[in-house]
């Protein structure tokens, strides 16, 4: 049987996300992946994190940090999304709670808040914290997330560590202010039915893990890797998967973009041959846990969704007219 992504027909997830090193073709097949399930008739957003989102150049139309319809797709919409507006979102839930809380026994100007929401972790928290969102508020059946380049979704693994360890730091922090305050003025309370600061980290705690083990469930997330016949490619897919590995996080199928199908001059012969390589260097490593599907290298590049759909085809192995 040729080897594709048809096992996500049978057994659906509520987020696919699709991670791998920049260029080697995520955006497409998030976009095929996408429109293959919009096309069944599922209700799917696909939301892109990568700072230079493409989305819009894909399906050929503005599509920003709302959620937009796609053309010509009854059952699709997209949203790009950067870090700013994720970190606005942030600072508008949790900005006036904190503001009030703090300033309720020190006074402090705003920039405050802007210090707690500058913190590592926490922009990577609250995108993850944000798309869970978006996955369980029920509008969609389906999220399909093109994540930034490698570096940033394996960030998004170590992320509780990091978030964690900043909110002790800022605990720590915040109860040193408060018990000086206290000792200072007997009277300083916080005000009564008000959460107390450490009420609201924990519950950011709460989220942190809430979305570790929404992204850990394999009945609910699918990781798809997007790799290419190169050394780099080679290398790289490697360091992911030993990643993902670590974090008891599965990835059972890996797309091998640019693949030279026909080689009809001795310059792709080459390239065709070189790639080949690597392609066995891969199936030997990976191909009795992971599946591998190999999507050609188009003559043009993958615009509008006539071609996305040719790219869905193919890695479903299905055919959508
Ligand atoms: N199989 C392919 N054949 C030809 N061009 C491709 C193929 N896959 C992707 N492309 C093109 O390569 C460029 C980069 O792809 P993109 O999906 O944006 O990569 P990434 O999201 O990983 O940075 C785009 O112009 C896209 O149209
Ligand atoms: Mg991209």
């Amino acid at each position: 049987m040729t080897p594709s992504l048809n096992r996500l027909d049978r057994e659906p997830k509520r987020l696919i996300m699709i991670g791998g090193k920049g260029g080697v073709g995520k955006t497409t097949c998030a976009s095929a992946i996408a429109v293959h399930f919009a096309l069944q008739g599922k209700k799917t957003l696909i939301i892109s994190s990568d700072p230079t989102p493409s989305l819009s150049d894909i399906f050929e139309m503005e599509i920003g940090d709302r959620e937009t319809p796609i053309r010509d797709l009854a059952n699709l919409w997209g949203i790009e999304i950067s870090s700013e507006v994720v970190l606005k979102k942030w600072k508008e839930r949790f900005g006036p709670e904190i503001y009030e809380v703090v300033s309720s026994f020190a006074s402090l100007d705003y920039d405050f808040v802007d210090y707690i929401g500058g913190a590592p972790g926490i922009e990577e928290e609250y995108m993850l914290n944000y798309i869970l969102e978006l996955v369980e508020n029920g509008q969609y059946e389906l999220v399909v997330w093109d994540t930034a380049p490698a570096g940033h979704t394996l960030r998004l693994l170590h992320l509780p560590q990091i978030f964690l360890r900043h909110l002790e730091a800022a605990t720590k922090f915040y109860m040193n202010l408060y018990s000086y305050f206290e000792k200072l003025k007997e009277s300083v309370k916080f005000k009564k039915g008000k959460k107390s600061l450490l009420e609201i980290i924990s519950g950011w705690e709460g989220l942190a893990e809430k979305v570790v083990n929404f992204i850990r469930d394999p009945e609910k997330t699918e990781f798809i890797v997007v790799t290419i016949p190169e050394a780099l490619g080679v290398k790289q897919t490697e360091r992911i998967l030993k990643d993902f590995d670590e974090y008891q996080l599965k990835v059972t199928h890996l797309i091998v973009n640019y693949v030279i199908q026909e080689a009809d001059c001795e310059f792709h012969k080459v390239r065709r041959e070189m790639q080949q390589g690597y392609i066995g260097i891969l199936k030997n490593q990976y191909s009795h846990h992971i599946q591998l599907i190999e999507v050609g290298l188009s003559a043009c590049e993958i615009k509008g969704v006539e071609r996305i759909k040719k790219v869905a085809n193919i890695l479903f192995a299905t055919h959508h007219p």
